[in-house]
């Protein structure tokens, strides 16, 4: 636990980071926690274009799987004291989050940017169409795209998540990035949660709001791969050290 607190006032504009830590307390396991692994596939086959390619069953069967667990959760301490902060801050925080499970919307955060996609929308793997909600499970039957067949053409629907080897939508890195360069002139907080900071472009967010003269907080159970780069780190559960940490 931690004495540490982020001052806050009318000039703090706060940029917050999370990752798959800030869920665990919700029951949903990090990318570590679950060994990387799911029913023995490597996340990458499950999580990938290539294996969607391969097998399409097994990777609506994992997304579905997905789905049903995080539907199953609550939000913990540590997602309300987010949402609490956006309450506080309204257009002068913003939250980007790896995370897809759809937990801090539910929390009550309406400034989110999910950086990876999230679990509760479907797209074409096929045409542009927009993603649209979905809360399906499809464990035998795999949806097709209405779209594609009025056309005659036949497609899959895919989970709208960024797999491995895809580029973030850049519509989400501008808004970021206009964030950060909005915050000129006033005091700029990125603090990150929950992440080993092992995945990019998300682990250089700490680098580019560093340079753009943010004061950089890391908040994570364990040494992320780039905690060098903050200037104030907390090892601590997210849920026990975010309800205190905001002035
Ligand atoms: N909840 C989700 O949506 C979810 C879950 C698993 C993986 N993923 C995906 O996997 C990738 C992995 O990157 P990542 O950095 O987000 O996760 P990660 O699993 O690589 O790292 C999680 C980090 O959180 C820390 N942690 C664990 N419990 C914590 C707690 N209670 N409080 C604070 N920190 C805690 C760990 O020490 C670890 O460094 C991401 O692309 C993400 O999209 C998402
Ligand atoms: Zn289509």
């Amino acid at each position: 636990m931690t004495t540490s607190t982020i001052r806050i006032d009318e000039r703090t504009r706060v940029l917050v980071l999370t990752g798959a830590g800030i869920s665990a307390e919700s029951g949903i396991p990090t990318f570590r926690g679950a060994d990387g692994l799911w029913e023995n596939h490597p996340i990458e086959k499950v999580a990938s274009m290539r294996g969607f390619v391969d097998d399409p069953i097994l990777v609506w069967r994992f997304y579905s799987q997905r789905r049903a667990d995080a539907k199953a959760v609550a939000p913990n301490a540590g997602h309300h004291a987010l949402a609490r902060l956006e309450e506080r801050l309204g257009d002068r925080f913003l939250l980007a989050t790896q995370n897809v499970d759809g937990l801090h919307t539910k929390a009550g955060n309406a400034r989110v940017v999910e950086m990876h996609g999230t679990l509760w929308k479907t797209r074409c793997s096929r045409c542009d169409r927009e993603p649209f909600d979905d809360e399906e499970v499809y464990l035998g039957d795999l949806p097709g795209c209405g779209a594609c067949a009025k056309r005659g053409e036949s497609a899959l629907l895919r989970p709208h998540i960024v797999w491995f080897g895809e580029r973030l939508d850049p519509r989400d890195l501008a808004r970021i990035d206009a964030f950060v360069r909005a915050s000129r002139g006033s005091r700029l907080v990125f603090l990150a949660v929950g992440t080993s900071g092992r995945v990019s472009p998300a682990s250089e967010l700490v680098v580019h709001a560093r340079d753009a003269g943010a004061e950089t907080w890391l908040v994570n159970l364990e040494p992320s791969d780039n905690q060098g780069a903050f200037e104030h780190v907390v090892h601590g559960a997210s849920g026990a050290v975010l309800p205190s940490l905001f002035v």
